[in-house]
């Protein structure tokens, strides 16, 4: 193969000037979250975060690993990036994310391009290893581009102690552990300063998180965030319906900044395959939960995850899945055919629902929740809404998002930042069209 020609370490040491690092990354925000402490770090060794693949020295993959596909993409970034290197002595990749933590150094073996493979967790060894090869060419600390982030991931909780059977996380992110609250709230101060105006704590299981100076849980790290001078929006994802407190549900009741959005993923309205993904609530609890959530906070925005086609899925089993998301009727719901993964619970069993089973269930979720989310939107025309600005689009109109997370755009000037109050003129599936 060719790939296996391309020399490994040691590396030659770049030319002039201070190595450029261009970071790849896909899967959830906890790795976008990844993705901007790299680059902050390999900022404070001396090299050049931000570059374009083109001009780069030193490609970091953040990957995912939580279906076949999301593996698959990096496979494919692996091979382009073999070319890349092949183009100028000294390149380099390295890997961490998801994969990182299900294959370890066993991806080194499997593609030749690849020279590092680093855990997220601890990455002193990685950074070490930088030093030493581009000695003579760090920079020493280089100043971050000046950063035009309004919105921000600010992870609080690592790793899942749930054991969902057709989840690869916990094996790739390990056990749960909180953040002290404090260490959070001094990350929220400083990203604030810097000019975020939204935040969002990040966990996959947010809401199992316990302090672990205080012993408070996710509702008391809410309001101690909340209270950060200057900060717009607080936000959080993602959250377990079992720790689908009443303390939660009243936190997004009366902070002023938290918005009124809950992200509570359901995988099945049918109680047998709940019970066959190891989710440990009925569907009727769930409902409860949501019916209380809108009692407390009308108007607030829902959104779930759902798989389709898991191991055993009959049609009847879709049919609850399909009769609950009209019944809730969501503003957003994230729907994926199931993808067994190795080491997984669920991989021991048949992954017995036809590829062409799945992706008609897909589709059939698909077509159903545009029909809600466009219904339910066109609900809002005429009401006022609160835009956070985020940008400007191609045709000059400023767009944004309301406090439940849909996307608005403005016919009036704005600039990003601005907190806009407007009314709805129309409503699309997607987005409002404001003034
Ligand atoms: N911690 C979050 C979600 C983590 S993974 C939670 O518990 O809800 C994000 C989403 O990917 C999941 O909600 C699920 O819908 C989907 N997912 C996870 N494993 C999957 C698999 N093996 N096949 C298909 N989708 C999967
Ligand atoms: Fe995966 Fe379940 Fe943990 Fe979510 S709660 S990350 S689906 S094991
Ligand atoms: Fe993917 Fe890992 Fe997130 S598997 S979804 S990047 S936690």
């Amino acid at each position: 193969m060719a790939e296996s020609r391309v020399p490994r370490v040691p590396l030659a040491p770049v030319g002039t000037g201070a190595p450029r690092v261009h970071i790849w990354q896909i899967g959830c925000q906890m790795n976008v979250a990844d993705a901007a402490t790299l680059a902050e770090s390999c900022a404070e060794i001396g090299m050049r975060p931000g570059a374009p693949l083109e001009e780069a020295d030193l490609a970091i993959l953040v990957t995912c690993a939580i279906r076949q596909h999301a593996e698959d993409k990096a496979a494919g970034k692996l091979g382009e990036l073999a070319g890349w290197k092949r183009q100028r002595p000294g390149r380099a990749i390295a890997l961490t994310g998801c994969m990182a933590g299900e294959h370890g150094e066993g991806l080194l073996a499997r593609f030749r391009q690849l020279d590092y493979v680093f855990d997220m967790r601890d990455t002193d060894g990685f950074f070490a290893r930088l030093r030493d090869t581009y000695q003579g060419c760090l920079e020493g600390p280089v100043p971050m581009p000046a950063s035009d982030r309004l919105c921000a991931y600010l992870p609080v909780i690592l790793g899942c102690n749930e054991m969902c059977t057709y989840c690869i996380v916990p094996f790739v992110r390990g056990r749960e552990s909180s953040r002290p609250g404090s260490e959070v709230v001094a990350d929220a101060a400083r990203l604030v300063e810097g000019g975020v105006r939204e935040i969002t704590l990040l966990g996959q299981n947010v809401n199992s998180y316990r302090d672990p100076e205080s012993g408070k849980g996710l509702p008391g790290l809410l309001a101690a965030v909340d209270r950060v001078p200057g900060l717009s929006r607080l936000r959080f994802l993602t959250s377990h319906p079992r720790n689908a407190t009443e303390d939660l549900l009243q936190a997004i009741a009366t902070l002023p900044n938290l918005c009124e959005n809950l992200y509570l993923p359901v995988q099945s309205g049918d109680d047998d395959c709940l019970r066959r993904m190891k989710r440990e609530y009925r569907a009727a609890e769930y409902l409860r939960i949501l019916e209380r959530a809108r009692e407390l906070v009308p108007g607030i925005g829902l959104s779930t995850d759902i798989i389709v086609g898991f191991c055993g899925e009959t049609e009847a089993e879709f049919q609850s899945t399909y009769r609950m998301l009209e019944e809730v009727e969501f503003d957003t719901v994230h729907v994926q055919a199931y993808s067994p993964r190795p080491g997984t619970a669920a991989h021991r069993r048949p992954d017995d629902v036809a590829p062409e089973v799945k992706s008609e269930r897909l589709q059939r979720v698909l077509a159903l929740q545009r029909q809600i989310s466009e219904r339910r939107n066109r609900t809002l025309i005429g009401q006022r809404v609160e835009i956070l600005v985020e940008g400007v689009g191609e045709d000059g109109r400023c767009f944004g998002r309301t406090r439940q997370n849909r996307l608005g755009w403005l016919a009036s000037p704005a600039a990003p930042g601005d907190l806009v109050r407007a009314t709805v003129l129309g409503a699309s599936a997607w987005q409002l069209q404001c003034a």
